[in-house]
C-alpha cells in the first residue's frame, strides 16, 4: 500500500478516535440555556420556568446529580420535567436525591419511554433511522415509573399523564395539559373541558402543553387545544449534530430543524412577520444519553431556563 495512503488512513483513524473521545467528554458538559418567550398576558411580570428533560440517570453519574441539584439556585417559579429520567433499574434513590431541591418548587411532569423501560443495547445505526422503534428486539426491563410519579406528586408536582391540571406559580394560575409518551403510542389526549370552558376558579394566565416526545399529532392537538406554550424533550437535540448544520434526526416525526430550542407550531415562529397564529414550542435537548451510546457531538447536555414575558 502506498505510504501516502497509509498516512491518510492513519490520520483519518486518529481523527475518528479524537472525535469519539470528544463526543464522550461532551456528555458531561452540562449547560444552562436561557430563552425568553413573550407569551404572558400584557402587563404581567416575568415568570421563570425551568425545563429539564432526558436525564437518563445512572447511579454513578455524580457530576450530573450535583449539577441538577444546583439548578435550584435559579429559584424558578415553575419546574417542568418532560421525562426519560432513568437509565438503570436501581437509580430511583439517586434520581430522587438529584431532584429533591427542585421538588421544593411548583412543578409538573410527564413520563418518557425511559421511565417505563430500561435501556438495552441496540445496533448503533438504529439511531439514524427515521423510526428507531423498529429495531427494539430485546425484552425491555421495567423501571419504577410509578414510584417516581408518586415521589413527584407527593411533592406537589402535577402528573400530566394524559391529564389536565392547574398549578399556581408566582401568583399566576397556569392550566396544564399533558400526554403519556407518544413514542410508545401511550398518548390519549385529554377530553376538552365541557363547552370549551376554562377551569373553574381564578382566571387562567397561561395554558401549557407538556409531552415527552414531540410527535406532530400531539403538537397539533395541543395547538388546537389553545396552548400558549408547548414543552417537549425526547429528541436529545439530535445528540450527534453536524457543526453549522445541526441535528440529523429527531427520533420522531418532527422536522430536524426544530430538534431543539424555541420554535413555533405549526409555523416556524409565532412572532414571524405577518403572524401565523402558531403556538410557541420549546424542545429541550436534555441532559443525558443511553448508557450504551454515551456520546453527544455539537449538542451539549442542557437544561433550559425560560423567562416568560408579557406579550
Ligand atoms: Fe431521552
Amino acid at each position: 500500500m502506498p505510504r501516502a495512503l497509509l498516512t491518510a488512513l492513519g490520520l483519518g483513524a486518529a481523527a475518528g478516535v479524537g472525535a469519539l473521545a470528544w463526543a464522550h467528554l461532551e456528555t458531561s458538559m452540562f449547560t444552562l440555556r436561557e430563552v425568553t418567550v413573550p407569551v404572558l398576558p400584557p402587563g404581567q411580570p416575568d415568570l421563570r420556568v425551568l425545563h429539564i428533560s432526558d436525564l437518563h440517570l445512572t447511579p454513578s453519574q455524580e457530576s450530573k446529580i450535583a449539577w441538577v441539584r444546583s439548578l435550584a439556585d435559579l429559584q424558578p417559579d415553575l419546574v417542568v420535567d418532560t421525562g426519560d429520567n432513568m437509565a438503570h433499574v436501581d437509580v430511583l434513590p439517586f434520581l430522587e436525591f438529584a431532584l429533591a431541591p427542585l421538588l421544593e418548587f411548583p412543578g409538573a411532569f410527564v413520563m418518557g419511554s425511559n421511565d417505563y423501560y430500561g435501556p438495552s443495547f441496540k445496533n448503533p445505526t438504529r439511531y439514524l433511522r427515521v423510526d428507531a422503534r423498529v429495531a427494539r428486539s430485546v425484552e425491555p426491563v421495567p423501571l419504577p415509573a410509578a414510584e417516581l410519579a408518586a415521589t413527584m406528586t407527593a411533592a406537589g408536582w402535577k402528573d400530566l399523564t394524559n391529564r389536565r391540571d392547574t398549578v399556581m406559580a408566582d401568583g399566576r394560575r397556569i392550566s396544564l395539559v399533558g400526554v403519556d409518551d407518544p413514542h410508545l403510542d401511550r398518548d390519549e389526549f385529554p377530553a376538552a373541558l365541557s363547552g370549551g370552558a376554562a377551569p373553574s376558579g381564578p382566571a387562567i394566565d397561561l395554558h401549557l402543553g407538556v409531552t415527552h416526545a414531540p410527535y406532530t399529532r400531539v403538537l397539533d392537538q395541543m395547538h388546537d387545544d389553545g396552548s400558549d406554550l408547548i414543552l417537549a424533550g425526547h429528541t436529545h437535540g439530535g445528540q450527534l449534530c453536524v457543526p453549522f448544520y445541526g441535528a440529523l434526526v429527531t427520533n420522531c416525526d418532527l422536522d430536524r430543524k426544530r430538534a431543539k430550542g424555541l420554535h413555533g407550531w405549526p409555523g416556524p415562529r409565532p412572532d414571524a412577520p405577518g403572524g401565523n397564529g402558531s403556538t410557541w414550542m420549546h424542545v429541550c435537548a436534555g441532559l443525558g444519553t443511553s448508557p450504551y451510546a454515551p456520546v453527544r457531538f455539537a449538542c451539549r447536555p442542557e437544561a433550559t431556563l425560560l423567562t416568560l414575558t408579557a406579550r
